[in-house]
Formats: structure tokens, C-alpha cells, sequence
């Protein structure tokens, strides 16, 4: 009781004594007070599952548990629930006054959460289509409004960290994780990535409250060799540095506060054990200064799955000796103890533990926590309206990409439509994973107020002119009696197919191919001779090649989110003319999954001309319902030395009759380097809406040091001289760099 209350007394001393000087010597005060067990327990990060009544996500405290976590243990930090907001308001409420009012330094609690794709942990929150989709938009504008709704809709229940934006660059649609990442191109990830980071942050409406966001997952998790999750990488050095270290460079020039370790092996080491990738990659070379918080259980992993250390003291070791500040512990104490036995035997020193703790107090300064621990009644106001619903039809509009369009779209409202496919009446195919549910949330726990397609068709074409197939019935029977009975009524077929929903490793598979029951039933609707439009409602591009040649149309929505059904109606019939273009390259086949950007080989040489396809759909291809024409393309200079820059400018005109949003996307070649240099690489995006008719002069300004350098294998920038090639459209022009 007495050192209780002296502690009391030496903390609210050193507050008022350093309350006017700046952040850090507030924080350094309170660590100077902090015992080991409390130091350690704030690097400690437990699931919510382990304070709630029945152990799962469902928010009913626990509050013995938590009293005693949070007295015994001194834990600083919990994640993952799902609830309405209601109940998050309530649970949050009640474990920030314990920690606040019950412990001797009264430290607030910071929650995690990863809310990906909008607030889809809190029953009402709004849902927008996943990264992948977003990235198709190619619209930064639109990932600010996203970031700035999911920001609206999570802060008012105190839940000030969040697990996203993921930047891993999408390289294997193997890897099911695929749908969470900007697209496989890294520009596009940095560009959208830090886009989200600094509108997330940085949120005028929620004020005095502050949000962290969190880069995820560093480094080299998206291209294992295998495609399987959580499988090893073999990223060579430089490669690495050119492809996936700049999304996280750009999210630390945009001031990201925290950041969250891959869970897998790079290169042969566990990235959770590895001092070169977390310290001298990641602290020094890059220069990131905020948290790192390990991936869940991953120092368990480090023994049960890499097998660098034979027991988790050990794997603690090697991770707390990378740099990790905060363990994704969950459900277990043994980070606790080993981190004490450690530093009994000397093997970790304080001031190891003390620059973490720091790190995590000043990040709980900066969110203002100490000052605003609670959930706010207030901002509650501006959740779940249909202002928020707006933004998440509009994004998913803008994200719709039209893959194939041979005189069939849009669709008259005259038209009847016949609607099958495993989409084709179901919300969860459209809110996909981690909504409400890690998995994705079960049909009947959708939200009441969304449309599924058949809905939304109904809504848009008329209840008369859209009939919905039994299509569970057609693939369980093999019966197609009543499939072609409706079809005989219809003018065209359309069928929404795709992937069921699936997170991490539940969504490993072995070949790419759609399943052999939905191409069965894309074949039967083709053999009607009927017009088919396909919707493709997948988190990975999943091969149709030879149905593909067969479709009229084809649509990919992607996890389109809770407006998703309606956006897709509105492309489909015309009323929203479709903008977006892929963000990954459509396979061809199911073994051979190569990005735009690849080296060059062989093949371009000798087997196949150059203009050979090589992807069912190209990166960057998107069709609108009006045409684009590009013009006149002028560079300002043929020379460019390292401190000048040219300005590219090209000319683009609607030739078409409606209005329209063109998506220009600027490439350059490097033609000779001292290392091999990818076929073109993507370095500027815009979008241009014209009326029709209408035309647009837009520009790029090409900066040397930007745009015209590469990376060796230390992460050292090489500026050479020699020629490069700038194309945009169907324009291209050549220029000259020299050093002097
Ligand atoms: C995922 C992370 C996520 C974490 C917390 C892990 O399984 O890999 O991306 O942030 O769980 O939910």
C-alpha cells in the first residue's frame, strides 16, 4: 500500500514537474518510476479472447480475468473483438478505467484491431472493398476518403491502433493474402499505402482523439517460393530493395507510427529473429523510429515452425535482440517470464527493455491517451450514416474493373436477366474476409441494411426482369434442367463467380484454376448461346482462360464490400461508367503467374515474338464505356542531367459519347543498366474525367533522382547515365540522362 501510494505521489511529481517540456521527458519520467514487471508487461499485447466470458471475440468482459491480467501481469495492450458498437463503447469503457483508476501509474491501455477494409470488426461499421479493389481505382483521393471514414468509424470506441495498411507488394496471386495488398506493383503500393497512412492519422473530425496506423508486414511476406502463407521467401538483396522495401520507405516518410513483423522467413531466416533485417535494415538503414509489434505468437513460431531456437526463451532472445518492442503474445505468459529470466542471466540489458518501453509510452503520448483514455459518446454521431455508405458505393464503383466488353454493356433495363453463381445471392461473397469474422462473417450474420446482386439487380432493372437460378442446387445435382428452363426466358445470363471467402492460411491452395464445379456451370450457360457476363468475386485472380474467350463480358469486383452488390448493378446497367484498371496481371494459365514488370528473358528473343500474350488480362487494363484517345505527347528537353527534370506532358481526349475517367499511367525503360532492369516500370498515376469530347493535357515531371535510379543490392541508389523511354497510352518518346 505505501509503495503504492509513494508511487503515486513520485509519478503525479514528475507529470507536473515535466508537463511543460516535451513529450519524450514525460514519458521518460514515468519509465523512471516503472518496476520490471510493469515495464514488461506494456511490451506484452494480449487477445481480447482471453478477458471475455466465453473466449471468443464476442465482447462480454471477463472482469476477473482482467483485473488480474492487468494487476498481476501489467499488460499494456490488447487486440481483436468484434461486437456492435454498443458493446465495444461498454468493454472498452470498463478496461480503460480499470487500468487507468486501479493501477499505481494509471497507464491507458492501447487496442488493436485490424480493421483492413473499413471498421468490419463492429457490427455497424461500414465495409468498403478490399486493398486489392482499392488499388484498381488507381485514385488516392478515394483511398483518403476511405482511410478518413474508417478512421470516423473506429476511434469513437477507443480502438486507436490499427493493424493496416498492408504493403506488401502483391507478387504470388498464389499467396491468399493476395486481396490484402495494393496490387503487384510497388509505386502503386507505396503511392496508396502511404495515402491511407497519412489521411488515417491525421483525422480533423475526431479531434482531440489520434489514430495510429501500422505498415504491415515487414519484410518480403508476399512472394513465398511456394504461395503457400506463412512459407519462406528467397528474395534476392536487391530485388528486395527494389520491389518491396519502398512501400514501407514511403509509409516512414509519411510519418507511420507503428509497425507489424512478417510472420514468415526471409532468405532463410525468421524476419522475427532476424537483427539484420529489424536493426540494421529497418532502424538504421531505413531509419524507422516507432514500434515494432511482432505478428500473432510468432516468437512460438520461431521455435514450433522455423526451428532457430529450441525454446521460446530462446526465440525471445533472438526477437527482443532484432528489435521487436511489443509481443503479439495473445494467450500467453511465457514472454513474460523468459524476458525476466533473460536479463537475471544478463543476457538482454534494461536498457534494451527501457527503449521499447519508451517507444510504446510515447506512442501512447502522441494518441493523447494519458489525456483521453475513453470511447467518446460524441463521435459516436458520425458513425454508420449514409454519408459513410456513399463513400463505400463510390469506392467500390471506382474499383470495379470492366475486363471485357464486347457490345454487351451496359445492359438495357429492358433486358431480362438471368442470375446464378455462388455471388449471386450472398452478402459475405461481397463483404468477403475479415468482416465481422476473421474468416468473413457467416450469410446470416450480415448486415441487414446491404444488398446482395440479386437484390441490387432488382432494385436497378426491375423485380420482373431478374431471375435468380438455384445454383447451389445446379452444383450439388449436376442438374441443369432448371438452370436452362430460366435461361430459355432470359436475354442474358449473368454469373457471379469466384471465391468463397478465406483469410491467411485458410485460403492455401494448389492451383490457381476457378474450381471445376463454377467453370462447369460458365460452360453450361455458354452452350445456351445466351450472352454471359461473368462477375468474378475472388480475392485472387483464379484462371477462366477458355471460358473467358467465351464470355461477352466480364467484370472483376473483387470482395467489392457493402455497397459492392449496387456498384456492380450500376456498371452493369450503365448508370456508373466503370474507370478502374487492374492493379495485377491476370494469369493466363495456372503456372505461370508473372507480373508486368519482369525481367527480361529469353522468351522475348526467341521462343515468342514480344507481343505474344503472355496474361489473360494485362496491369493497367480496364475497359470504360466511352473511349480515350492519347495525343501529342512533348517532352520539355531530349537531356536531363542529375539536379535538372523534364516535364512530360500528353494530351488525352474523350472520343467517345458519354463521359468518362481515364486512368493515365506513366512507364518508363531503362534501356541499358549496369544490373538487368524490369520491361517498364510504372512510375506516375493519374486520373483524368472528361466530358465527351472533352480533352485534357496532363503532365509528369520526371525527376532523375526519382524516377530514373534503382537500387543495388545494399539498398544503394545507382543514378547511370544512358536512355530511358517514357510511355503513356499508346505515346512513347525517348530522353538522354547524363550526370553532368
Ligand atoms: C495477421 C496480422 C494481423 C494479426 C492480428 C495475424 O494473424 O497476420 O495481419 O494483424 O493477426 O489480428
Amino acid at each position: 500500500m505505501f509503495h503504492k501510494l509513494l508511487l503515486s505521489i513520485l509519478v503525479c511529481f514528475s507529470f507536473q514537474t515535466f508537463a511543460a517540456n516535451k513529450n519524450t521527458t514525460r514519458v521518460d519520467s514515468l519509465l523512471s518510476v516503472m518496476t520490471l514487471d510493469e515495464k514488461i508487461g506494456q511490451m506484452t499485447q494480449m487477445c481480447f479472447s482471453t478477458i471475455t466470458l466465453d473466449g471468443s471475440k464476442t465482447l462480454d468482459l471477463n472482469v476477473d480475468n482482467f483485473r488480474q491480467l492487468i494487476k498481476q501481469q501489467h499488460i499494456g495492450s490488447f487486440l481483436s473483438g468484434s461486437d456492435s458498437y454498443a458493446k465495444w463503447f461498454e468493454f472498452i469503457t470498463a478496461i480503460q478505467k480499470v487500468a487507468v483508476t486501479e493501477t499505481p501509474l494509471g497507464i491507458p491501455l492501447i487496442i488493436g484491431i485490424d480493421h483492413v477494409h473499413g471498421a468490419n470488426y463492429i457490427t455497424e461499421g461500414t465495409i468498403f472493398p478490399h486493398n486489392l479493389m482499392l488499388a484498381c481505382s488507381f485514385d488516392k483521393a478515394l483511398l483518403e476518403k476511405v482511410a478518413n471514414v474508417t478512421a470516423i468509424e473506429t476511434a469513437p470506441v477507443g480502438l486507436s491502433w490499427n493493424f493496416a495498411p498492408v504493403l506488401d507488394v502483391g507478387r504470388t496471386p498464389y499467396w491468399p493474402r493476395f486481396y490484402e495488398t495494393f496490387g503487384e506493383d510497388t509505386h502503386v503500393t507505396a503511392e496508396m499505402g502511404s495515402a491511407f497512412i497519412k489521411a488515417y492519422q491525421n483525422v480533423p473530425e475526431i479531434a482531440p482523439y489520434k489514430l495510429a496506423a501500422c505498415a504491415k508486414h515487414f519484410i518480403g511476406y508476399s512472394d513465398p517460393k511456394h504461395g503457400y502463407d506463412r512459407s519462406p521467401s528467397e528474395i534476392p538483396m536487391q530485388t528486395l530493395h527494389e520491389v518491396f522495401v519502398p512501400p514501407f520507405r514511403k509509409a516512414f516518410e509519411a510519418g507511420v507510427k507503428t509497425l507489424m513483423v512478417n510472420s514468415g522467413e526471409l532468405n532463410g531466416e525468421p524476419v522475427h529473429g532476424s537483427k539484420f533485417l529489424l536493426d540494421t535494415l529497418l532502424r538504421q538503414q531505413l531509419g524507422f523510429e516507432g514500434v515494432i509489434v511482432t505478428d500473432i505468437k510468432d516468437i512460438e513460431r520461431i521455435v514450433k515452425m522455423h526451428h532457430t531456437a529450441a525454446t521460446e526463451k530462446e526465440a525471445t532472445l533472438q526477437a527482443v535482440n532484432a528489435g521487436i518492442d511489443m509481443y503479439m503474445a495473445c494467450n500467453s505468459f511465457a514472454f513474460i517470464t523468459d524476458v525476466k529470466e533473460l536479463l537475471a542471466e544478463g543476457k538482454l540489458s534494461i536498457s534494451q527493455i527501457d527503449a521499447s518501453v519508451l517507444r510504446i509510452l510515447k506512442l501512447k503520448q502522441e494518441l493523447g491517451l494519458f489525456e483521453n483514455p475513453y470511447p467518446s459518446k460524441q463521435l459516436l454521431e458520425a458513425v454508420n450514416t449514409q454519408q459513410n455508405r456513399n463513400v463505400a458505393l463510390e469506392a467500390a464503383e471506382k474499383s470495379i474493373v470492366l475486363l471485357k466488353n464486347e457490345n454487351i454493356l451496359p445492359l438495357d433495363n429492358s433486358k431480362k436477366i438471368l442470375l446464378a453463381g455462388i455471388g449471386a445471392n450472398s452478402k459475405r461473397m461481397l463483404n468477403g474476409p475479415w468482416s465481422y469474422d476473421w474468416l468473413g462473417a457467416k450469410e446470416d450474420q450480415q448486415p441487414k441494411t446491404m444488398r446482395t446482386l440479386f437484390e441490387a439487380c432488382k432494385n436497378t432493372f426491375g423485380e420482373k426482369n431478374v431471375i435468380l437460378s438455384n445454383t447451389e442446387r445446379i452444383v450439388a445435382t449436376k442438374d441443369s434442367k432448371s438452370f436452362l428452363k430460366d435461361a430459355r426466358k432470359a436475354d442474358v445470363i449473368v454469373l457471379a463467380i469466384g471465391e468463397q471467402p478465406y483469410s491467411e492460411f485458410m485460403g492455401n491452395i494448389n492451383d490457381l484454376t476457378l474450381d471445376a464445379d463454377q467453370l462447369a456451370l460458365v460452360d453450361m450457360a455458354i452452350a445456351t448461346k445466351k450472352p454471359v457476363v461473368l462477375v468474378l468475386m475472388e480475392g485472387r485472380p483464379r484462371v477462366i482462360t477458355k471460358q473467358a474467350a467465351d464470355a461477352k463480358a466480364i467484370l472483376f469486383a473483387g470482395y467489392p464490400g457493402i455497397e459492392g452488390a449496387q456498384a456492380i448493378a450500376n456498371i452493369l446497367s450503365g448508370k456508373t461508367n466503370p474507370s478502374a484498371r487492374l492493379a495485377f496481371s491476370y494469369p493466363l494459365g495456372a503456372g505461370h503467374t508473372i507480373p508486368y514488370n519482369y525481367k527480361p528473358s529469353e522468351y522475348n528473343i526467341y521462343w515468342k515474338p514480344d507481343t505474344a500474350q503472355k496474361w489473360l488480362f494485362p496491369f493497367g487494363h480496364g475497359l470504360s464505356y466511352t473511349q480515350f484517345e492519347y495525343a501529342d505527347m512533348q517532352l520539355s528537353d531530349s537531356i536531363v542531367s542529375a539536379t535538372g527534370t523534364i516535364k512530360a506532358s500528353v494530351k488525352i481526349k474523350n472520343i467517345g459519347k458519354i463521359a468518362g475517367t481515364e486512368t493515365a499511367l506513366w512507364y518508363m525503360k531503362d534501356e541499358v543498366g549496369s544490373l538487368s532492369r524490369p520491361i517498364k516500370s510504372l512510375r506516375h498515376f493519374e486520373k483524368v474525367s472528361l466530358s465527351a469530347g472533352e480533352s485534357k493535357t496532363i503532365s509528369f515531371e520526371i525527376i532523375p533522382t526519382e524516377h530514373l535510379s534503382f537500387p543495388d543490392k545494399n539498398g544503394k541508389m545507382l543514378l547511370e547515365n544512358g536512355t530511358f523511354e517514357l510511355k503513356v497510352g499508346n505515346q512513347n518518346k525517348k530522353f538522354v540522362f547524363k550526370t553532368q
